[in-house]
């Protein structure tokens, strides 16, 4: 039996699979372990099943000597050092594909929310502003015939185009290997969602030269990483009013403080990091870490690695 550390309580039945075959301790917080909790349950373990927010560096892995296996229960990565993970001989799975949907649904959520001011409006019932049916006031974005910039072309970026399909939508997008320019998407987009992951090239990628090019119309959604956009470029655009608006489900940091600079915007929407938070979505990541786990202490390749 090898000893797994889970860096929180996984209320999902995948769970009992890992529990029959191994020891499994999970951290019993509401919060995650701040980093010497995390190195005092993991020094011994033989494998970790962390999310994204634990950071799991060099210095954890060699302060584990026993580690042979991280499985992170996400599709993400950039919480884990994966090239430290690589040279040390330690394979790092993820949970890629099932939450494709529920990001993408998400993330026309937050687009639909932003174009139809459906914040402000139920703000606007709560308050008792309601004052009668306004011929001029309230008024939002149409989504037919409205081009979406999709930035970052990988399975989510591609669900997102799906949906934006069906609403009439015109979709270019901009990736590594493919789409537009940048730049030029930014300048054409009444839309546009961020779909690419956190690396070094990618950290600020939409700054303040990024939101200067987008129309003064244009609406941003982020549901990748906080860190591929800048946010102090980002506050200053929607006080601006360089462009219209933004919906986040990532921020930098997570969790964004209630009295963070960046909440102060006009027209900004934040929600806390949910784009896979459905039930079944949230079950199927814990199975792909659980059978990763499970794999990788059998002394087989993980059926879902880092690549
Ligand atoms: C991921 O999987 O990377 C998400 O951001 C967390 O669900």
């Amino acid at each position: 039996m090898a000893r797994v550390f889970a860096t929180r309580r996984l209320p999902f039945p995948a769970m009992d699979r890992l529990r029959e075959a191994h020891e499994v301790r999970e951290w019993p917080g509401a919060l995650p372990p701040a980093p010497d909790e995390l190195l005092a349950g993991a020094r011994d373990a033989d494998a970790l099943l962390t999310l994204v927010t634990d950071p799991v560096g060099a210095d954890l892995m060699d302060a584990c000597p026993s580690l042979k296996a991280i499985a992170n229960m996400a599709v993400g990565t950039d919480n884990v050092d994966v090239e430290a993970a690589k040279a040390r001989g330690i394979p790092v799975g993820n949970t890629p594909g099932v939450l494709t949907d529920a990001t993408a649904d998400l993330a026309f959520a937050l687009l639909l929310a932003l174009a139809r001011r459906i914040v402000p409006g139920a703000a606007q019932v709560r308050d008792g502003e309601w004052k009668t049916w306004e011929p001029a006031a309230d008024l939002g974005a149409d989504l037919v015939g409205a081009t979406l910039g999709i930035v970052g072309r990988g399975r989510i970026g591609d669900a997102v185009a799906r949906r934006a399909g069906g609403f009439g939508m015109k979709i270019v997008h901009s990736s590594r290997s493919s789409g537009l320019p940048l730049d030029e998407l930014l300048e054409h987009a009444d839309f546009v969602s961020v779909h690419t992951p956190l690396t070094p090239e990618t950290r600020h990628l939409i700054g303040a030269a990024a939101l200067d090019r987008m129309k003064e119309t244009a609406l941003l959604i982020n549901t990748s990483r906080g860190g591929v956009v800048d946010q102090d470029a980002l506050r200053s655009a929607l006080h601006a009013g360089s462009i219209a608006g933004a919906a986040l489900d990532v921020t930098d940091p997570e969790p964004l403080p209630a009295d963070h600079p960046l909440l102060d915007a006009p027209n900004l929407l934040v929600v806390p990091h949910v784009g896979s938070a459905t039930v079944r979505t949230r079950a199927k990541m814990a199975e792909m870490a659980v059978e990763n786990l499970l794999a990788a202490l059998a002394g087989r390749p993980m059926p879902h690695p880092v690549t």
